[in-house]
C-alpha cells in the first residue's frame, strides 16, 4: 500500500461510524485529518491524533449549507496548515426508513439536501483549494510516474443502494440521493483529470453503525440472508478500499465506483 505520510485529509461525518473508520485508516497510514460535522466527534475520532500521532482538527459544518461548507473547508485547510490538501472523503449521510408512499417533501428534500448535494457541496470545496495549491514536490525517481498520475483524490461515499433497492426499508428517497452521489463520480472525475485530480465513489453494502443500529432486527436479515459472507460489514472492512483510492496505488483509478458489499450485490 502506498504511503500517505504528510497527505492532508478532509472527510465529512467523521465524529463516528464510517467517516471516524475512514478517518482512523487514513491517519494509521500518516495522514492528517479534519473532520467536518454537525455533531462534536466522539471518542474515537478524538484519539486519533495521540494513537497515530498526526494532526487532527474538528469544524463544526452542516454539508447540506454550501456556504457553510465553503468556510468550514477553508477553516480546515488552515487549521492544517494552509500547504496541501490531498484528498476529500464526503461521507455524511442520514437515511430515513419511510415507505415511498409516506415520504414528505420535506423528507425528501432534506435526504438530497444532505446525502447528494453535501457531498457535492463539498468535492467542490476541497477541489477549488487542490487546484489553486502548487504541486508538492515530487523525488526524482518519482517524476515520470507523477506526471503521468494523480496524487489528488476526492472519494464520495454512496452506497449499495445505489446499485439496487433496500427491500426491508423504506428507501425510494435515500437510494435515489445514493444513485445521485454514484452519478456525479464520473462527470466529476472527467473534469477534475486535466488538474490531476481523481474522483472515485465506494458504495458500502450494510453496515453496523448508529445509522443501521436502530433496526436490529433487519441488521439480522441482512447479515444472514443479504450477503454471501453472512455478517454486517464492521466500520473497519471500509478502510483498505478508502486507502487504496486515497493513495498513488490507484493512480489510474478514476470515475468509477467500488462495492464493498460482501457479495450482495452479486447474489
Ligand atoms: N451504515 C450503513 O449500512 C451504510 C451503508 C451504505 C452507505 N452508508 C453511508 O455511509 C455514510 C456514513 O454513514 P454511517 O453509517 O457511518 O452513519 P452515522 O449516522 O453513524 O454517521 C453519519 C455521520 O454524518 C454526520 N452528519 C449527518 N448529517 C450531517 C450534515 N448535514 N452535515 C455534516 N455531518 C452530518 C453525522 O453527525 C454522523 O457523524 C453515509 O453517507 C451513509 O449513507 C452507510
Amino acid at each position: 500500500m502506498s504511503s500517505l505520510q504528510g497527505k492532508v485529509a478532509i472527510i465529512s461525518g467523521a465524529s463516528r461510524g464510517v467517516g471516524c473508520a475512514l478517518a482512523r485508516g487514513l491517519a494509521r497510514n500518516g495522514c492528517s485529518i479534519a473532520n467536518l460535522d454537525v455533531i462534536p466527534p466522539e471518542a474515537s475520532f478524538a484519539s486519533i491524533a495521540d494513537d497515530f500521532k498526526v494532526a487532527t482538527c474538528y469544524v463544526r459544518c452542516d454539508v447540506s449549507d454550501a456556504k457553510d461548507v465553503s468556510h468550514a473547508v477553508e477553516a480546515a485547510f488552515k487549521e492544517l496548515g494552509g500547504k496541501r490538501l490531498d484528498i476529500c472523503v464526503a461521507n455524511a449521510g442520514i437515511n430515513k426508513n419511510v415507505p415511498f408512499l409516506d415520504t414528505t417533501p420535506e423528507q425528501a428534500q432534506e435526504l438530497f439536501n444532505v446525502n447528494a448535494l453535501g457531498v457535492y457541496y463539498l468535492a467542490q470545496a476541497c477541489a477549488r483549494i487542490m487546484i489553486r495549491l502548487p504541486p508538492p514536490p515530487t523525488h526524482e525517481g518519482e517524476e515520470r510516474q507523477a506526471k503521468s498520475s494523480s496524487s489528488k483524490s476526492i472519494i464520495l461515499i454512496a452506497s449499495i443502494a445505489s446499485h439496487q433497492c433496500v427491500p426491508l426499508q423504506g428507501s425510494s428517497a435515500y437510494c435515489a440521493t445514493k444513485g445521485a452521489v454514484k452519478a456525479m463520480a464520473p462527470p466529476l472525475a472527467f473534469e477534475l483529470a486535466k488538474h490531476g485530480i481523481r474522483v472515485n465513489s465506494i458504495s458500502p453494502g450494510y453496515v453496523r453503525t448508529d445509522m443501521t443500529n436502530a433496526y436490529p432486527d433487519i441488521q439480522k436479515k441482512w447479515a444472514g440472508n443479504e450477503t454471501m459472507v453472512k455478517r454486517l460489514a464492521e466500520v473497519e472492512d471500509l478502510q483498505g478500499v478508502c486507502n487504496f483510492l486515497a493513495g498513488d496505488d490507484s493512480r489510474y483509478v478514476t470515475g468509477t465506483d467500488i462495492l464493498v458489499d460482501g457479495g450482495t450485490r452479486a447474489m
